[in-house]
């Protein structure tokens, strides 16, 4: 998949813009401030629809300004001709998807997203809270079973309300709650052990190419592994038929925690990964650097799952981070820098001796983009 050409109006320090992106490998210099990261997440804005930096999406329209759009022409492996995706949005954040000219649901475009994005802060994956890592399993695994943001969004519904229902009368009189709580028990079980089913399988589908991926990156000197850390009493023998049982026997030995804590404290939203290098915890005892390569593995690991999907690799967009990876994590990249997908790259250097020959150099200066040879 190549984006062909990018289009943006008022899109952060961007006015106006329209650029034609190198088919292979953008290399994107400048001095601090004056655009590169805001042109990264126009171009993952186009192909995913929402930015890699915030979940306020409001925040890339430039301030003077009452809307944005964000458009890019991209030429896709198995379709005939190319495609024009169009995101737009105005101040009050309501975005509308044009694909072809056509208004089209946010789903049918980008499930799953058409580009994977490695960043800075996607460090936190590791080191952050539990919260980071449900992040990436609903958002960027999660899309690869098309039933799950369908059982999600049930599950994020049904938890609001029998959270405000222990909120309300976990206090009160208990056969009150029992009334009231009983109605939602069966779909929060439901519909929280299937998110916890799915998740379960989406990493056993990403394992194998996660697997081969952390090899190629440490030489095959470091194993990677992980856990599932459900708050129900899974088992690595736990059929997914059981999942809704054990969720309901473990949320009736947990009810009156969950009354003097006034929420629901077992389910998915409280499930966490761990994961090991060598059977030692990473995010505990790994260095940054092995903390860094489990990220990038995680992304380029997507990256072959879309491959083995659709037959084509996803735009991958790398924010600051190329020169913090060493020789071999660089050399890891190297099938998709060397033309197999179409890669953008930032840096406050121009990079000129990794790519010479076989990239488009660009230099972005307040919101404008110049250069462009190879
Ligand atoms: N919504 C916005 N409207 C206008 N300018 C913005 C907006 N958001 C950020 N900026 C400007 O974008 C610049 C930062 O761009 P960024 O792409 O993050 O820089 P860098 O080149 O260092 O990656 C800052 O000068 C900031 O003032
Ligand atoms: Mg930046």
């Amino acid at each position: 998949m190549r984006i062909k050409r990018v289009v943006l109006k008022n899109f952060r320090n961007y006015s106006d813009l329209t650029w034609h992106p190198h088919p292979c490998l953008n290399v994107i210099s400048g001095d601090n401030a004056q655009g590169k990261t805001n042109l990264l997440e126009a171009v993952f804005f186009c192909m995913a629809g929402r930015s890699f930096r915030t979940s306020r999406d409001r925040e890339v329209i430039n301030w003077e300004e009452e809307g944005c759009f964000a458009r890019a022409r991209i030429e896709r492996e198995n379709f005939t001709s190319s495609q024009e995706i169009s995101v737009s949005m105005n101040k009050t954040g309501e975005k509308f998807f044009l694909l072809n000219g056509q208004k089209q649901n946010r789903g049918k475009i980008f499930q799953p997203c058409l580009s994977v994005s490695f960043t800075p802060t996607d460090l936190d994956l590791i080191r952050g809270s539990p919260s980071e890592r449900r992040k990436w399993l609903d958002i960027e695994l999660g899309p690869y079973d098309y039933k799950y943001f369908y059982n999600f969004n049930q599950y994020e519904r049904v938890l609001s309300h029998r959270n405000n229902i222990l909120k309300n009368y976990g206090r009160g009189n208990r056969s009150k709650l029992t009334e009231m709580i009983d109605p939602w028990n069966d779909q929060l079980f439901l519909y929280g052990s299937l998110i916890i089913n799915s998740r379960i399988n989406l990493l056993k589908n990403i394992f194998p190419q996660l697997k081969e991926v952390f090899s190629d990156l440490t030489g095959g000197k470091e194993e990677l592994t992980f856990n599932y850390l459900s708050s129900l009493p899974l088992e690595k023998g736990t059929a997914p038929e059981d999942t809704v049982r054990l969720y309901e026997e473990t949320s009736k030995k947990k009810i009156n925690e969950e009354i003097a804590r006034q929420q629901t404290i077992t389910g998915p939203h409280r499930d966490d990964i761990v994961f090991f290098i060598n059977k030692t915890d990473v995010k505990k005892f790994g260095s940054r650097g092995q903390q860094r390569s489990v990220v990038l593995a995680l992304k380029l690991a997507l990256m072959r799952m879309f491959y083995r999907e659709y037959g084509e690799y996803p735009v991958l967009i790398l924010d600051d981070v190329f020169l913090e990876l060493d020789r071999q994590r660089r050399n890891g990249l190297d099938n998709l820098l060397r033309g197999e997908g179409q890669v953008f790259i930032t840096s406050n250097s121009s990079l000129r001796e990794y790519f010479s020959g076989r990239a488009g150099f660009y230099r972005v200066e307040k919101g404008k983009i110049y250069g462009g040879e190879n």
